[in-house]
């Protein structure tokens, strides 16, 4: 997984963990430096890509379309995108490619669904047409086989919402973990609160076995299920001090190294047995 931006070693100073490459194939009819057209088809070379077996075996490609419009009155025309374009998204699809060897790794999609986002925010939702990442629709191609059904789950949204963050590094916990909790506690309090089947048909914890830890500041690092939690839980109200988070193996708030090696010893679900329909489940 690669961030917007280059993670750094702070003690080395040596880039640890390259940045992801987006790239505008064609902008206002223009085919972009460094595309080019054979046989129909738009080509475009990346960098050479960090592969390696483990967590760094799959590689991933994110394509999206959209137009820019404007709208004057009731009259609504396409237009070239300016500073600040509105867009509609047309279509999106995901390419994936896997190390020499290995078959592709997936994300998880048995945890949230786009069907549950839907139930609220409509059938046509579409996200992030007010940013400059439009193009992104959860169609049926999003989607991935799950025990012979078709699932789209929320996994592409990691090509941006990484455990690096977005394009702040963290500080706008930009994650995809922590990302829909903060938004919809800030923005949905009332609808969303505590209810967790909201969104969730499922948890799956597990899958914290295999993540490093998720950037909760600017280049500062925690470990992943405590950053899950306090995405919705502030530190003043969470009921443990920062000291005996601490003490059940957690690490807040530190550089990439650090937070890294230490990622794995959280003993958090010895006694917190979190299900959809009640997450305050304590058994110690
Ligand atoms: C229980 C209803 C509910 C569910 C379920 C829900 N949302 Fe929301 N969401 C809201 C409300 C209400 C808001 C705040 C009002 C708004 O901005 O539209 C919101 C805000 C958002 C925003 C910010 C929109 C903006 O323009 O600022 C995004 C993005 C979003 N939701 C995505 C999702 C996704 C993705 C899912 C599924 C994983 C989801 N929501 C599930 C109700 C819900
Ligand atoms: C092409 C990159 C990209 C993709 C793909 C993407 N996002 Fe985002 N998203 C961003 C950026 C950049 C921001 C703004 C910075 C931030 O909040 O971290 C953002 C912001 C958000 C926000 C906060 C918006 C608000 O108004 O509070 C939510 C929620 C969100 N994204 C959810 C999603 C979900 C869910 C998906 C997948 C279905 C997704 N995003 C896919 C780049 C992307
Ligand atoms: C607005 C939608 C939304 C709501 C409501 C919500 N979550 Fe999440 N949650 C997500 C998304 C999206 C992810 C990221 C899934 C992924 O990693 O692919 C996630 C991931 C998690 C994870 C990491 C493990 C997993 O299953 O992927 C935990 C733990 C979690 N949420 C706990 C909670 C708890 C506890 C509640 C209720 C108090 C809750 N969530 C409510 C959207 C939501
Ligand atoms: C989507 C937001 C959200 C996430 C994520 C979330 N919580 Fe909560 N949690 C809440 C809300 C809101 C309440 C209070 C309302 C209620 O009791 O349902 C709460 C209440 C609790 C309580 C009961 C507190 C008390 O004093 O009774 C516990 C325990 C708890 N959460 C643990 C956790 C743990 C552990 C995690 C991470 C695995 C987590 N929560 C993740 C929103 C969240
Ligand atoms: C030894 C058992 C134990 C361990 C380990 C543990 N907790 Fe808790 N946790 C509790 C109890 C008991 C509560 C109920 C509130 C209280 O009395 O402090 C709680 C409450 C919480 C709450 C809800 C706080 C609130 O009142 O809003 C969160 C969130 C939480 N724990 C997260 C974590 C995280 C993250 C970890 C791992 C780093 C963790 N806990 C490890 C026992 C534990």
């Amino acid at each position: 997984m690669m961030g917007y931006n280059p993670v750094i070693d702070i003690n080395t100073g040596k880039e640890v963990v390259p940045s992801k490459e987006p790239k505008n194939l064609i902008m206002n009819g223009q085919i972009q430096a460094g595309v080019t057209l054979t046989d129909n088809k738009l080509v475009f070379t990346t960098k050479v890509l960090p592969f390696a077996q483990g967590d760094a075996d799959t590689a991933f490609t994110l394509i999206g379309t959209a137009m820019c419009y404007d709208q004057i009155g009731q009259d609504v025309a396409f237009a070239n995108c300016t500073e600040e374009p509105q867009f509609v998204s047309l279509n999106s699809s995901q390419v994936f490619a896997a190390f020499a060897g290995e078959t592709v790794s997936k994300r998880h999609v048995d945890s949230v669904t786009f069907d549950t986002c839907v139930e609220c925010h409509g059938k046509d939702f579409v996200l992030h047409n007010k940013y400059g990442h439009p193009g992104f629709v959860m169609n049926d191609s999003m989607g991935q086989i799950v025990n012979d059904k078709l699932e789209v789950g929320v996994d592409s949204c990691v090509s941006c919402h990484t455990p690096y963050g977005t394009y702040a590094s963290g500080a706008n916990k930009g994650a995809l973990e922590m990302k829909l909790h903060k938004t919809h506690m800030e923005k949905a309090y009332s609808l969303v609160g505590g209810d967790c089947s909201q969104c969730h048909v499922d948890f799956n914890l597990n899958a914290f076995k295999d993540k490093g830890p998720l950037a909760t500041e600017a280049n500062l690092y925690t470990s992943p299920i405590t950053a899950t939690c306090t995405s919705c839980h502030k530190p003043e109200y969470m009921g443990h001090t920062p000291e005996q988070l601490e003490s059940f193996g957690a690490v807040i708030a530190k550089d990439f190294m650090t937070a890294k090696e230490n990622s794995q010893s959280e003993t958090c679900f010895t006694c917190h047995k979190p299900t959809i329909t009640d997450h305050r489940i304590i058994r110690m």
